[in-house]
């Protein structure tokens, strides 16, 4: 009953705050001057998804990349794979690309790289590579563990790759990296949750697979440090392993019995909500000092698995480890995973391109930690903005690449992580393809519409969120505003 009077209130509420900016999109980009260019786009064109699909074709995806990597350069600043390029790699792609991991080939040496010229420049070009798929010219830049490359690096690729990828001087070449990938990265855990070992085929389709285990957690305990990991011969295969909580999810609050359940339109409760996720690259996280999350008693953790088979068949074993805050020990902050989700709505006809919004109001004042959009194979892009209560419109982040095959939890900086008061409505715009343009489209012959499986869609993202009490808002904004001065606002209203 709650639930349902919850979800119609929003929309009402929604379609109010909604009415005012909407005049137009003109009004719209002139009231968000501090908004940029792209997200005029797509918070003006909301009536035409043809438009937006042609924008993103022409504008997003060919970005100024491209543009940059087309310049000449003299003979004289000749760029070369030890000189300019084996750096580069070494900062950005290497984590992934060495052997042993699911990445297709090695980056480390020249011999390694020189037959992908062509594949990298394209990757790297389009912004594919590394999977780092925010949207630069739209909403908060400063992100935690940014893997992005500069439009420099890109066109010094693209530079090497034109002039036919010379190697250059050997005496040029970095000092080899070392890498460590058997201890935990969060330090010994004190608590490890193993799945089922899987053993994978040696060919066939990419394989996506859901394992529940039971945690034998008898009481609350609050999570200082979290990492999933897979095992050595494992990682051959594994492309991702995600492992959710399933436990009623909510907000503690410190000294009280009571609590906030935030069920409903925001957690995603089959599937859990979002702990940890081991990638190629990726690693365990541990939350800022008197943060955490919470992991209750007689929760279940979830994982799920995406394989992919090379030519031989290989067990793999995923585990999570936890170390904990000592017991009686409560966090002051908790972070929360929402997610707002529309599955109704979802109606994406064949050949076309859609447009799909999400609404969420805050229960509570908030300040959002990450973003990470889930949307399946037909996923494109997608954007969050801020609604506040006066009409007012924010960008906060898109993603304008969005590849089902990675799942980036896009981190805000402490000092710019939007602080949200009670009421605003966070909106989601997914944008989905189902053209035949689209590389990962599996049949653009098919109507498609909510479900779980990949080949059906879904509009939703998960949001790393701290609720706090409205002095504690008021609080954190004062503090952030004596730093920061009165010009900076990035995300502030005025
Ligand atoms: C976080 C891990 C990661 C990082 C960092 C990364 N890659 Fe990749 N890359 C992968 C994986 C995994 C694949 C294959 C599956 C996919 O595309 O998702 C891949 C695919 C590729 C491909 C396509 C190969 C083919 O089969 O055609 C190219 C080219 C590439 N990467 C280049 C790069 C370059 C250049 C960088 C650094 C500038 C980089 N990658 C950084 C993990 C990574």
């Amino acid at each position: 009953m709650r639930m349902v009077w919850h979800r119609a209130s929003l929309r009402r509420q929604t379609v109010a705050g909604l009415r005012a900016p909407r005049s137009g999109a003109k009004r719209h980009c002139e009231a968000a001057k501090r908004s940029t260019a792209a997200a005029c786009l797509l918070g003006g064109l909301r009536r035409s998804f043809a438009a937006i699909a042609a924008l993103m074709l022409a504008g997003l995806i060919a970005g100024p990349a491209t543009a940059l990597a087309q310049q000449a350069r003299p003979a004289s600043t000749r760029v070369t794979f030890t000189k300019d390029v084996a750096p580069i790699f070494q900062a950005r792609c290497q984590s992934c690309h060495r052997p042993g991991t699911v990445a297709p080939m090695s980056l480390l040496t020249y011999q390694d790289a020189r037959p992908w010229a062509r594949a990298i420049k394209d990757r790297v070009v389009r912004r594919e590579m590394p999977p780092w798929h925010y949207d630069k010219t739209a909403g908060i830049q400063k992100l935690k563990g940014d893997i992005s490359l500069t439009d420099e690096q890109i066109a010094t690729i693209a530079a090497w790759v034109d002039a036919g990828a010379p190697m250059g001087d050997p005496k040029d070449m970095p000092a080899a990296l070392v890498f460590n990938d058997e201890a935990w990265t969060i330090g010994k855990p004190d608590l490890v949750i193993t799945a089922p070992t899987d053993t994978i085929y040696a060919e066939g389709p990419d394989w996506w697979v859901n394992r529940n285990v039971e945690s034998a957690i008898v009481e609350d305990r609050y999570i200082k440090a979290v990492e999933t990991r897979v095992s050595k011969e494992g990682r051959l295969v594994v492309h991702h392993a995600i492992a959710t909580l399933i436990q009623e999810e909510s907000e503690p609050q410190a000294g009280t019995a009571g609590r906030t359940v935030l069920r409903g339109p925001v957690v995603n409760i089959d599937e859990g909500t979002y702990l940890s996720e081991y990638a190629v690259g990726k690693y365990g996280e541990t939350f800022p000092e008197g943060t955490g999350r919470v992991i209750r008693a007689g929760a279940k953790v979830r994982f799920n698995m995406h394989y992919h088979a090379v030519g031989k068949q290989i067990p793999a074993t995923t585990s999570v480890g936890f170390v904990f805050y000592p017991k009686g020990y409560q966090p002051k902050r908790f972070i929360m995973d929402l997610f707002p989700h529309e599955n109704d709505t979802i109606d994406i006809p064949p050949g076309q391109m859609t447009r799909t919004d999400v609404y969420y109001s805050l229960p509570k004042a908030a300040r959002l930690i990450g973003f990470q959009p889930h949307m399946h194979m037909r996923g494109k892009a997608m954007c969050m903005e801020a609604i506040y209560l006066d009409g007012n419109r924010e960008m906060l982040s898109c993603v304008d690449r969005f590849d089902f095959n990675w799942h980036v939890m896009y981190q805000y900086q402490d000092d710019v992580a939007p602080l949200l008061p009670k009421g605003t409505t966070i909106h989601l715009i997914a944008i989905h393809d189902n053209t035949a343009t689209s590389r990962r489209n599996p049949d653009p012959t098919l109507w498609v519409g909510w479900g779980q499986r990949s080949i059906d869609d879904m509009a939703a993202a998960h949001i790393n969120t701290e609720f706090m009490e409205d002095a504690d808002y008021e609080r954190a904004l004062a503090e952030r505003k004596a730093r920061q001065g009165k010009a900076a606002g990035t995300q502030q209203q005025p």
